[in-house]
């Protein structure tokens, strides 16, 4: 494990930037193309560490996937191309690769284990293992079946009609997953809307999904055509240079084809209600909306962050923290418990990691209030393996006093290897 140390302060940031691509929709593209038939041809997919790792699931599985320097070559062969595995399949650091392949796992008819790194081995699986064991899914492990690792007896499926107790995109994939491989229509009922990139690349390999209001009905024995996928920037990866562009001095920082899907854009939503200096062109597109979006050094206020905003924004609030901590007045981060059972308990990392830097904040049961406008210091500190938990805190350090020594920097390339590259590519 490392450590750097970052002397960025008081640098100003100016220029044009493609962030790398979405993180859950090249998850997806990965395994719609491995469950079609024929060939899919993903580009700027995002080579970050946990895609890699669904990668390297679906060749296990017997799936062959081609890499070049611009594509993502996955040859599918439907549902039956997946074969039983001899190797343990490892989800690394990646939630969504456990959680979405147990929905996969759950209806192949065969064997499968399934483990993940020390982070995930804490992270909740039976909010997935029990609505798909209530489908008929034959899931093991520890404490019943709540932790990895994991063992899948692939069966059939019944479908069912499922309300969601927790908004989660995660689960409500996992589930949709299974449905594909049901007999007769599941029906998920979502409390509040989440990341929908399941659902529209279902519609994309040619299948059908229908959404009413809260309910989305999924058909089973559904089939998948090979098609060719073009990646959109993270707006997560993007809000850390959203923010960045907002609180360094004299900056401006524009990000090119970034992902604007609307159950993504709840950064752009509070960037606006704090005052950021900010301008977003929306660009045609086919599938995922994305376009350029120009950010400026702002003053910004304090605001509350809550409710139906929160699944829209959930990866981003510890930059939303650091935001905060620059904007005059108080912020108050709500309703986002959820937080707790991400990479880190990130109520917990934010705060304490922030504290350490001279910010002003508090730990509530569901999120953090900040009161701003607080000059960080230097200090050290841990992105505690964390990928966004890294590279809010290298953010951090563009207005802080001293040097920030960070702990553990290698975790920022489970979603964004080129992260230091592109910062330093915005220096002047
Ligand atoms: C993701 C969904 C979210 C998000 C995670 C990726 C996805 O998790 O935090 O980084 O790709 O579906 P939950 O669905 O558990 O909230």
């Amino acid at each position: 494990m490392g450590r750097t140390t970052l002397n960025f302060s008081n640098k100003t940031l100016n220029g044009t930037l493609e962030v790398p691509g979405d993180k859950s929709i090249s998850h997806r593209s990965i395994m719609f193309g491995a469950l079609a038939e024929g060939k899919t041809v993903i580009r700027h997919f995002l080579k970050g560490e946990d895609c890699l790792s669904t990668i390297s699931c679906f060749r296990k599985l017997g799936v062959k996937i081609e890499e070049t320097d611009e594509e993502i070559i996955v040859h599918g062969e439907g549902w039956n191309g997946l074969k039983e595995p001899v190797a343990i399949l490892d989800a690394g650091n990646s939630g969504t690769t456990t959680r979405l392949l147990l929905g996969i796992l759950a209806g192949r008819p065969f064997h499968s284990v399934l483990i993940g790194d020390e982070s995930i081995a804490k992270r909740p699986m039976d909010r997935v293992v029990v609505p798909l064991s209530q489908m008929g899914a034959r899931i093991a492990g520890r404490e019943n079946g709540k932790y990895t690792p994991l063992s899948i007896q692939g069966t059939n499926l019944s479908a069912m009609r499922y309300e969601l107790p927790v908004a989660s995109a995660q689960v409500k994939s996992a589930i949709i997953f299974a449905g594909l491989q049901a007999e007769g229509d599941t029906v998920i009922i979502e409390p509040q809307p989440t990341r929908d990139h399941t659902e529209k690349m279902i519609a994309q390999f040619g299948g059908t999904i229908v959404r009413n209001g809260d309910e989305i009905t999924v058909t089973g024995n559904q089939v998948f055509k090979g098609t060719d996928v073009y990646v959109p920037g993270d707006i997560s990866s993007a809000a850390f240079f959203l923010v960045a562009g907002a609180i360094a001095p004299n900056s401006a920082i524009t990000l090119k084809n970034t992902g604007l899907n609307p159950t993504r854009t709840g950064i752009l939503d509070v960037l606006k209600q704090m005052g950021a200096n900010m301008v977003i062109e929306e660009e045609e597109a086919v599938g995922e909306e994305k376009g350029t979006v120009t950010i400026r050094t702002s003053n910004l206020s304090g605001t509350e962050v809550g409710g139906d905003l929160i699944p829209r924004l959930i990866d981003e609030i510890p930059i939303i923290a650091l935001l905060a901590t620059q904007a005059e007045g108080t912020t108050i981060i709500k309703d986002a418990e959820e937080l707790k059972h991400k990479e880190t308990n990130r109520i917990d990392t934010v705060v304490n990691e922030l504290k350490k830097l001279g910010a002003n904040i508090e730990a509530t049961p569901d999120g953090m209030i900040i009161h701003g406008k607080t000059p960080l210091s230097g200090g050290s500190v841990s992105s505690h393996g964390d990928h966004r938990i890294g590279m809010m805190l290298a953010v951090a350090s563009l207005v802080s006093s001293g040097d920030v020594i960070l702990e553990n920097p290698e975790a920022i390339a489970v979603s964004y290897p080129e992260f230091f590259q592109d910062l330093e590519r915005l220096y002047e």
